[in-house]
């Protein structure tokens, strides 16, 4: 099955596409995938601006997050039906939508929201379309984030000890992967949300991120401002957790370190306080390996600062075969596929809860058939594609 995936992360940088053949050997319970085209769209217009003003201590109105869900909608259409097109025709399309709001109470998920309204996909594409892929797990009372989780357990299974998958996007996840594959996955905190505000903030809005880490690398660990940052009531929490923009937000940090402080400082601190969260939540367990991926291993400030904490080798899923900057595109190609396929699937296996088949789907061009239920896979296997690695295209806005 060709499954076209287009998805934005909490750094709401760009669209993430992927085109990705997944098939199964019912047999062997493996789900064999290969990434046939992997690459990054920027946003249209001003899409991006206007989603993050959608965050508090903004307030909003009915009409723009109307308007967004269509603009979110019809970009994604755009995008995948020249993804399929390219790929000379595709099956299905896994769109998870931009999440605007994530309400965590402590320990709990009350809701999520995710707009990018699906109808414009498949009037776009024509292909049937899985979206929301977060609500029902919601529902059934885990997080709905993050998902990787189900991915990594299959991806990282049958390895010699525990081994982490660690997502550096604009919120740090990480899957801790026991060798039977059973996992537990979470969110530890801010990855690149923060520093991408300071880097913002130091530039007056001219970089959109710590390019490279330069920043982090001339300045210097603020311990008060670090001891201050650590104090954050999600550090303490028991996992699976998970947490987000909202919470880590750009009035948060403002409210933190004040006026005009010493940028560089804040985006040395913002680093270690990333790279002191993730050894801070994996100290508990005994890592083999950690597997980076997300747009935080571009910043060598922060993977620098990562291996001086981390208690195990880190090495990024490039040589795993999943392209850094292409997991999550094969994460939701991933779990649009095993909602086709009616395969449940959980963000806390160890909670007893059943799992549930997620997401919603919506008609393609024809009336929707859906093949027989799937025995769960135990394994994922990644294909090398035959025309050796996936390339990678990054146009900038
Ligand atoms: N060259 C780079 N130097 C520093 N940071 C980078 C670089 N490239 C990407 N990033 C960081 O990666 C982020 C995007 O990562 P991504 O994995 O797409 O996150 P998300 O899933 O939240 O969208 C950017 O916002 C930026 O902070
Ligand atoms: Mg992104």
């Amino acid at each position: 099955m060709i499954v076209v995936s287009v998805a934005s992360g909490t750094s709401v940088d760009a669209l993430d596409v992927g085109v990705v053949d997944l098939s199964v050997r019912d047999d062997a319970g493996t789900v064999e995938v290969e990434v046939l085209a992997s690459t990054t769209e920027p946003w249209p217009h001003d899409l991006r601006d206007r989603l993050l003003a959608l965050l508090p201590p903004a307030t909003t109105t009915a009409a723009e997050v109307c308007a967004l869900d269509t603009a979110v909608g019809q970009a994604v259409g755009a995008v995948a039906a020249e993804a399929a097109a390219r790929a000379g025709g595709a099956d299905l399309v896994v769109s998870p939508g931009q999440t605007v709001h994530h309400e965590i109470d402590g320990d709990r998920c009350l809701g999520t929201l995710q707009i990018g309204q699906p109808a414009w996909v498949a009037e776009a594409t024509g292909l049937p379309v899985v979206s929301d892929l977060r609500t029902r797990d919601v529902a059934a009372g885990g997080h709905g984030a993050p998902l990787a989780g189900i991915l990594d357990s299959l991806w990282l299974a049958g390895g010699a000890g525990q081994r982490v998958a660690l997502n550096l996007g604009g919120i740090a996840n990480v899957s801790v992967v026991q060798p039977d594959g059973t996992s537990l996955a979470w969110d530890t905190g801010p990855a690149n949300c923060l520093l991408d505000v300071a880097a913002s903030r130091a530039s007056g809005g001219a970089h959109g991120h710590d390019v490279d880490g330069a920043m982090a690398a001339r300045g210097r660990v603020l311990p008060e401002l670090l001891d201050r940052l650590l104090a954050h009531p999600h550090f303490a929490l028991t996992p699976p957790v998970s947490t987000g923009r909202e919470t880590f937000s750009a009035a948060y940090l403002d409210n933190l370190v004040g006026p005009d402080p010493a940028w560089d400082d804040v985006a040395a601190t913002l680093v270690e306080l990333t790279a002191r969260t993730v050894a801070d939540a994996l100290a508990p367990y005994d890592v083999t390996e950690v597997v980076a991926s997300g747009g935080g291993t571009r910043n060598p400030s922060l993977m620098a600062a990562l291996a001086r904490h981390l208690p195990a080798p880190v090495r990024t899923s490039d040589d795993l075969g999943l392209p850094v900057d292409g997991k999550e595109a094969v994460l939701w190609a991933l779990l649009g596929f095993l909602t086709w396929y009616g395969v449940p699937v959980t963000t806390d296996p160890a909670s007893g809860r059943p799992p549930r088949v997620l997401g919603r789907i919506s008609p393609g061009a024809d009336p929707l058939v859906l093949p027989p239920p799937l025995t769960p896979p135990t394994r994922l296997r990644v294909r090398a594609a035959a025309h050796d690695l996936p390339t990678t295209e990054v146009r900038s806005a």
